[in-house]
């Protein structure tokens, strides 16, 4: 791997529950170092973000967790790495699918679609120790080979979307890899244009769309994300509010 620490040290395991909660497991034990790698090729609970479960076929997608130590992150200033993450996935994508055909977006606060089809998502769970990030683990799943889904699940893989054939192996380097360039500006301090180029890649930004907010739908402008992870949106005076995950639901 071409890599100065993430997946150097790779754990890997043919079958496991979640790689989220063996890397939070294994941490209370053992001091594992940073850009340690845990992937598995048959995940058979995984999580995903508030309390779903994380369906994927064996064999065929993504299903690893990324060890970090952001001890510099302050702890309001989380949801950077998510913007770190979301953009290693985006990076990862558009190197390999052709930019003019396939429309790649970070769909707040933690999707990434291709043509407005879900193709991989991300976990994060943090252990905090005071205002510190003391580790925090990086959960992605990203669909590869699986050609089939659940009817009414809007999701994709890069063989749905092409038709060609791709390595696991081979997509989960360029993952370890641009997750580390990303990561690696965000410890030097660069959060201003990591912000920018998650921003110039998501979804809606700068444009009215509809949510649903409680029992209402409404049409409001994307404007950004907050450092603690809230959405920005504005209404028709320009006045911003920010939502939180749980409150409001995109229509896409
Ligand atoms: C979501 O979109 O809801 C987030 C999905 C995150 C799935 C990944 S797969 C590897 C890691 N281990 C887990 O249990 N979940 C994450």
């Amino acid at each position: 791997m071409e890599t100065l620490f993430v997946g150097t040290n790779v754990i890997f395991l043919p079958e496991v529950d979640s790689t989220n909660s063996y890397a939070i497991g294994l941490l209370k034990n053992v001091n594992l170092p940073e850009g340690t790698l845990i992937h598995t090729a048959h995940q058979t609970a995984g999580k995903g973000q508030r309390g779903n479960v994380w369906n994927t076929l064996p064999y065929s997608n993504i299903t690893a967790s990324v060890v970090l130590r952001p001890t510099f992150l302050e702890v309001k200033k989380q949801f950077f790495l998510y913007q770190v993450a979301a953009l290693a996935c985006y990076d990862v994508l558009s190197q390999i699918l052709d930019s003019g055909q396939y429309d790649i977006k970070i769909k707040w606060p933690n999707d990434i679609l291709v043509n407005n089809l879900k193709i991989a998502g991300i976990l994060i769970e943090n252990i905090i120790n005071g205002n510190s990030i003391a580790h925090s683990i990086i959960g992605i799943g990203m669909n590869v080979k699986q050609r089939e889904f659940v009817t009414g699940v809007n999701a994709t893989s890069l063989e749905l979307l092409t038709g060609q054939n791709y390595k696991l192996d081979d997509v989960l380097g360029r993952l370890c890899s641009q997750l580390e360039k990303s990561y690696l500006l965000l410890k030097q301090g660069a959060e201003e244009q990591l912000q920018a180029r998650y921003y110039q890649n998501l979804l809606g930004i700068n444009t009215i769309r509809e949510f649903d907010l409680a029992e209402r739908r409404i049409r409001l402008m994307v404007k950004g994300t907050s450092p603690d992870g809230f959405l920005l949106l504005a209404d028709e005076e320009g006045v911003e509010r920010k939502f939180d995950v749980q409150e409001i639901k995109w229509v896409l």
